[in-house]
């Protein structure tokens, strides 16, 4: 459940972002001072509600491990993108904050020739950053950007369906969890599979959290029957072979 909270507030937090930076896009081009506050206003909360949920989903690693991000450039070109956004509101804020401060005093605000559409540039710029931060989220939640594995010997197990669907992405296909970086590493650590069957299938229901990081739980994704398979599935393929 929490994940799944964090996650809606993340994307509220985009919507609100895409809505109030347009807001304010219209408000730069018809020179309206109580427009750009009240779209600056929500865009406050909307960046609070995106970076504070995005930061929580990050660290306390409600989903994925944290070096399913780090390892991937997908994630570095958001951040990249990020922090282009962030320093172009900075320098819209440099500006434009004053005004708000003049307007909430109802004072008169004068700004130089030019400025309202040298901030309505400044803010056009800020779309692309946006967009490409939508585009790489959407990538990295399936598990692209991530360099894979070479693929394991063909099988006839039916656990190997739900392996490729639902374990892959952390685990990859060579079963090595990127050298134990994303996800446990059952061939370089024979411990993991050396353990009882019992215990590995209460570890898959319920999901685990270690050293490497955070694995969800898979008790109410798959049945019984699945959960048993995808185990058969890793012993054949990655398990000690006789
Ligand atoms: C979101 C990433 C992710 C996905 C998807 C994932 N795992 Fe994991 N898994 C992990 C991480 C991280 C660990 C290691 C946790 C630790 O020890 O730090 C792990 C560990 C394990 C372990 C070893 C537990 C132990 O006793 O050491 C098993 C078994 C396992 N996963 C099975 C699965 C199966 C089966 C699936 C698919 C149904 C799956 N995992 C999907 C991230 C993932």
């Amino acid at each position: 459940m929490t994940p799944a909270i964090a996650s809606a507030l993340h994307i509220i937090g985009i919507a609100m972002v895409c809505t109030f930076l347009t807001l304010r896009l219209i408000a730069l081009r018809r020179h309206d001072v109580p427009g750009t506050r009240l779209a600056d206003n929500g865009n406050g909360i909307g960046s609070v509600l995106l970076l504070g949920a995005g930061f929580w989903r990050l660290f306390a690693e409600l989903e994925k491990p944290l070096a399913f991000y780090t390892e991937n450039p997908i994630f570095w070109t958001k951040v990249g993108a990020l922090i282009a956004l962030g320093t172009l509101e900075m320098y819209l804020q440099y500006v434009v904050l004053p005004w708000h401060f003049r307007h909430a005093r109802k004072q008169t605000i004068e700004p130089r020739p030019g400025q309202f559409e040298r901030m309505f540039k400044l803010a056009v710029l800020q779309l692309p950053c946006i967009l490409v931060v939508i585009v790489c989220a959407a990538f990295m939640s399936r598990g692209l950007g991530l360099p894979t594995a070479p693929a394991p010997p063909p099988s006839t197990l039916p656990g190997q369906a739900v392996y490729l669907t639902y374990c892959q992405t952390c685990h990859q296909p060579d079963g090595r969890g990127l050298g134990g970086k994303v996800a446990g590493d059952f061939v370089g650590d024979p411990a993991i599979l050396a353990k009882p069957d019992g215990v590995l299938l209460d570890t898959i229901a319920r999901g685990t959290s270690g050293r490497i990081g955070t694995m969800p739980p898979w008790g109410s994704v798959l049945s019984h029957a699945q959960q048993r398979d995808v185990l058969a599935y890793l012993r054949a393929t990655f398990g000690a072979q006789p």
